[in-house]
């Protein structure tokens, strides 16, 4: 773990991420992101279009996904509505600019093509795509992205982006995979809520269970935590 911060609320964790995107696009004319999904971003989005909205140059900003689940882009499940409903609505950012998982394909034949999108759009570091950031949220089980504990090693799959599922309800999502996350210059956790608190304290603190992570991931992301789920550490 690079670094960890916990913050007293959803909103000032994210106004210090806010400042932190704000010092990355002084510095690049463009930035490439790949988002979570679930409910944390949303207070995320919502400083960044009542804080950040004139400071932001939205033009430098491309969006990505790092998961979807598989359904259309007007779905209450789908995390491109999320993001549109909380941010991308808000804010002049490009249409060209916005990279969405095209949930409603064929689940399959949509991870080759997101992959081979990232292969055309970004720099090829290590072999591998390259983001200036992803972000990460984490669920009470520990998954990430769409990677759960009973597909674990999805995070080791050769591929980029790989068809996945939820545990208990079965939905279908398309995910990226270790070798993608791990290959963005800056990896953030966003974590948010009391439910995390018992998996966040496995992982940090590396107690019995934590290797159900995958080791790269919990060494190298910054984690930005609100203190519901930083109350064990
Ligand atoms: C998704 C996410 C997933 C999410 C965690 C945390 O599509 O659901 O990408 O990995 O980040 O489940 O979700 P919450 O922020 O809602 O707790």
């Amino acid at each position: 773990m690079k670094d960890l911060k916990i913050f007293d609320t959803k909103q000032k964790l994210a106004g210090y991420f806010g400042d932190i995107l704000l010092s990355r696009l002084s510095t690049n004319n463009k930035f490439t992101i790949a988002l979570s999904g679930g409910s944390t971003p949303k207070a995320i989005f919502d400083v960044l279009v009542s804080q950040y909205k004139d400071k932001i140059d939205w033009n430098k900003i491309h969006l990505f996904w790092g998961d979807e689940r598989c359904v259309g882009p007007d779905d209450a499940e789908s995390n491109y509505k999320m993001t549109y409903d909380h941010l991308i609505s808000k804010v002049p950012i490009p249409q060209t600019n916005i990279h969405r998982i095209k949930g409603e394909n064929e689940i399959d034949a949509e991870a080759k093509a997101y992959e081979q999108h990232l292969k055309h759009t970004l720099p090829i570091v290590n072999g591998i795509p390259q983001f200036d950031m992803v972000l990460l949220g984490m669920g009470s089980d520990g998954h990430t992205a769409s990677i759960f504990p009973h597909q674990i090693n999805l995070w080791d799959s050769a591929d980029l982006c790989v068809p996945a599922w939820h545990p208990e309800s079965g939905q279908r999502r398309i995910s990226f995979t270790g070798k993608t996350i791990n290959n963005a210059k800056e990896i953030f956790f966003l974590i948010t809520g009391k439910d995390k608190a018992e998996k966040l304290n496995e992982i940090i603190n590396k107690k019995a269970g934590y290797k159900n992570y995958p080791a790269s991931l919990v060494d190298s992301p910054v984690f930005l935590i609100d203190k519901d789920a930083g109350a064990l550490l």
